[in-house]
């Protein structure tokens, strides 16, 4: 729990900006992260709780106190006929977590195989991949009230999950910090292989009674194959989230783009993938001075190396305006832009 200062940020953010944090404290424990806010010189500091900095895009040192949760562990703590209910720490690697779950033959996060970050951070943006989001297994979290250093227990409903999006996000923003996530699994797998890359891929495979193992194989293929792995390309994933339009302004664009996707959301609306729409643009694969946009996922851009959080967002900034202007549509950023 040491208190470091002018602390690199660098191999804390998956895009591998080279900032640094006026402090930087881990936690391994709900009492460390207690004692460290009840700390007189930290009071009054800015904080930014790091998972696996792996949905964050630093524009600039952080000019307050950056604390790290290191809180492990992962139990099946409860089972009744159909479930078991498994807690892990925030600062549990989600993947690792994942992976646990197949050991243990349990359904449910297959689809979310391989999603960089850690488990406290997963409710924030309700993350979600091949037709699955957290909020179908979510039982409940614990979290720390950064003013009063109590816990409080989230349930489902309390988190007021959406598309990439919960109440940490919106009403409580900053004032909690997730050091546990509760988990409800399943004994019987229900599978979901409806997303087509899952489907062709388990083809391929030549699995026709695929198991969540086998599901889990599957996702970890296709996203090797399209997104660029952090360790070895600095990157955070989607920058923006997939917009979701009125069916009205789609039926019109579609005359002029026939070729555009599109998912049903409601009767009203639809989404429509920002990968398309960007790649349309020309952005796809472009690269300038020592960052860019991905060439096999527009959705994603990356940094080849040395470039500064700033330029990363200007580009993030063209990109909106040249969707704007050739489709009426608003990009909004999935990242946090510090
Ligand atoms: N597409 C293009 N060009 C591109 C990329 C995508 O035309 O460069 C079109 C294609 O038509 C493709 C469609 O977009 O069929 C969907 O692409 P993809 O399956 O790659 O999914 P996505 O909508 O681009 C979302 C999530 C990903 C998640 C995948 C799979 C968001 C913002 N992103 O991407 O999540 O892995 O679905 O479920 O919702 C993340 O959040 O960091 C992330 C990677």
């Amino acid at each position: 729990m040491k208190l470091q200062s002018d602390f690199s940020l660098k191999p804390f953010n998956t895009f591998g900006i080279d900032v640094k944090a006026k402090l930087f404290a881990r936690f391994d424990s709900v009492q460390e992260l207690q004692e460290l806010l009840q700390l007189s010189e930290l009071k009054q500091e800015p904080k930014l709780i790091l998972g696996g900095g792996s949905n964050l895009l630093f524009t600039k040192d952080f000019e307050g106190v950056v604390l790290q949760n290191g809180i492990k562990g992962i139990e099946i703590i409860r089972e009744d006929e159909n479930y078991s209910y498994i807690k892990a720490g925030g600062g549990e690697v989600w993947h690792e977590f994942v992976l646990y779950t197949l050991e243990h033959n349990l359904g449910g996060v297959e689809n979310l195989s391989l999603i960089p970050g850690t488990v406290g951070a997963a409710p924030l943006q309700n993350i979600g991949a091949y037709g699955v989001e957290l909020k179908d297994v979510f039982y409940e979290l614990e979290a720390v009230n950064q003013e009063t250093g109590q816990t409080q227990v989230f349930t489902n409903q309390d988190c007021r999950f959406g598309y990439r999006e919960s109440v940490f996000k919106n009403d409580l923003k900053g004032q909690f910090i997730v050091t546990s996530v509760t988990f409800r699994l399943h004994k019987n797998h229900q599978l979901n292989t409806s997303y087509g890359a899952i489907k062709t891929t388990l083809q391929e495979m030549q699995i026709t009674q695929p198991t969540i193992q086998d599901v889990s194989a599957a996702v970890c293929h296709i996203r090797q194959s399209k997104l660029p792995d952090p360790k070895q390309l600095g990157n955070a994933g989607s920058f923006f989230k997939n917009p979701e339009i009125p069916i009205i302004l789609y039926d019109i664009l579609k005359e002029q783009y026939p070729d555009m996707p599109a998912y049903p959301v409601s009767e009203m609306t639809v989404k429509v993938p920002a990968g398309w729409l960007i790649e349309q643009c020309g952005w796809k694969g472009k690269v300038i001075e020592n960052y860019g946009v991905h060439k096999n996922q527009a959705l994603v851009l990356v940094n080849y190396g040395g470039a500064s959080g700033e330029k990363v967002r200007q580009l993030a900034y063209d990109i909106i305006h040249s969707v704007e202007e050739k489709f009426g549509i608003s990009l909004h950023p999935e990242v946090n832009i510090m």
